[in-house]
């Protein structure tokens, strides 16, 4: 199924954001809006909803680099879910946090995990492939990150259900309350409380049996964080290190079955698969947006904004900014350059890129070598249910063996 072909003219006040994530159509397609708006208007205040949007790259690029003038508070004034978290932290207090658990996401350190990942993508697609019926989303997506993250963070096997649902219920979006916004902070706010109590648990066990994991190793070397902020950390890296990946994971598969002649270039040079999970994180990036408070008065692309405004950073659209990219709508894995921004940019650039470009190329990889063929099912799709991820929850494929 292919969601976002045409061209045609939509009325942005009809469908402003969040309104446009209550509808299944839109969810699943919401670069008709943002084509629009990269066409009108690339920085524009939001009256209804008293902010900024921010779609052109420039000014994207521009917001994301410079903390002084526009604060990451903004993420934790908006929600439970990243409270006090180094995403929700300006420098110096953010360098300093971050700089605790940098070290176990290097490019270096996340290729000792590829082994694992590996052994772990082959088993669930022997299980799932069995049966001649395959979902890469439920059967594949949808684990392999959660199980991945537990895995590094030390947290046993059998326990990855309970935080994939929790995780689940911290991203959900306002479908999930049928609107209603403060019963899903609501929801939020228990859903934060319970995972903190599963991860403090996981500390407890850790303090009685260390093992060669990054709870264990953050334990022993003692950065001077109180127990909270040590599990507000950890209860970071779990969410942000499952849901978005496997939205990364189920959109390569979902776009390569649109573009079947990517998938047979894919079949005949698999070493093209970095460049198809780079160009899916540009062409459907799994995190929408982000947001940032203006600390002062200033000058964004022109316009005049007031200290204390929020801006919404449109990631997606930037990404398909014309004035960047040549050809945005269309999916060419291997252009150059591919400067997109689905990771972010600046001091927040995304500490998991590396973890989640391995995982996905892994899945990818694997699934093209131990499949003869795939092919869409006449099913439709459901979007992922969430205000800022955007991918799909189920991807029902024929796949020949
Ligand atoms: C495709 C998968 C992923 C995408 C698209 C993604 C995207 C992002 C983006 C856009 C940001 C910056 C937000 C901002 O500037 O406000 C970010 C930050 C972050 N991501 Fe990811 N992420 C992914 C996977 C992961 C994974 C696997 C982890 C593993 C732990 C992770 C951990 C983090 C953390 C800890 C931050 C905060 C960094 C900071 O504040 O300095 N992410 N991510």
């Amino acid at each position: 199924m292919s969601t976002e072909e045409g061209d045609e003219e939509v009325d942005a006040d009809e469908v402003e954001f969040p309104d446009r994530f209550h509808t299944r159509e839109f969810a699943l397609d919401p670069y008709t809006w943002y084509r629009e708006n990269l066409r009108r208007d690339r920085v524009s205040y939001d009256e209804r909803g008293g902010y900024w949007n921010v779609f052109g790259y420039d000014a994207a690029v521009e917001v994301l680099t410079d903390p002084d003038r526009y604060s990451s508070r903004a993420l934790g004034e908006g929600g439970v879910l990243f409270e006090h978290t180094m995403l929700s932290m300006d420098p110096p207090e953010h360098t300093e946090r971050r700089g605790t658990v940098a070290e176990y996401f290097h490019p270096q350190e996340v290729d000792e995990h590829k082994a694992t990942v590996e052994r772990r993508v082959d088993e669930l697609l022997d299980e799932a492939l069995e049966d001649g019926e395959f979902d890469a989303v439920a059967d594949l997506a949808y684990k392999l990150p959660i199980m991945t993250i537990c895995d590094i963070l030390g947290v046993p096997r059998d326990e990855w259900r309970r935080f994939k649902q929790l995780s689940d219920t911290a991203v959900a979006g306002p479908i999930s309350t049928g609107g209603d916004v403060e019963a899903l902070e609501e929801t939020r706010q228990q859903t934060v409380l319970e995972s903190g109590r599963a991860l403090h648990e996981q500390l407890m066990r850790k303090r009685e049996e260390p093992e060669d994991d990054l709870i264990s190793n953050v334990l022993e070397k003692d950065h001077g964080l109180s127990e909270y902020e040590l599990l507000r950390m950890l209860g970071l890296l779990m969410a942000a290190g499952n849901v978005t990946t496997t939205n990364l994971i189920g959109n390569a598969v979902w776009t390569l079955l649109e573009h079947p002649d990517e998938l047979e270039k894919l079949r005949d040079n698999p070493e093209r698969t970095g460049d198809v999970v780079e160009e899916v994180l540009r062409y459907r990036s799994p995190v929408q947006f982000t947001g940032r408070l203006t600390t002062e008065e200033t000058t964004l692309a022109g316009e005049n904004v007031d200290p204390d405004e929020h801006v919404i950073v449109w990631l997606a659209a930037a990404n398909r900014d014309p004035e960047i990219f040549d050809e945005p709508d269309e999916f060419e894995p291997g252009r150059e350059p591919n400067n997109h921004i689905a990771f972010g940019r600046g001091p927040h650039t995304c500490l998991g890129a590396s973890l989640a470009r391995m995982e996905a190329e892994v899945a990818v990889r694997r699934l093209v070598e131990q499949t003869e063929s795939w092919s869409k099912v006449d099913e439709p799709l459901q979007p992922f249910e969430s205000t800022f991820l955007y991918g799909v929850q189920n991807l029902p494929m024929e796949v020949e063996l």
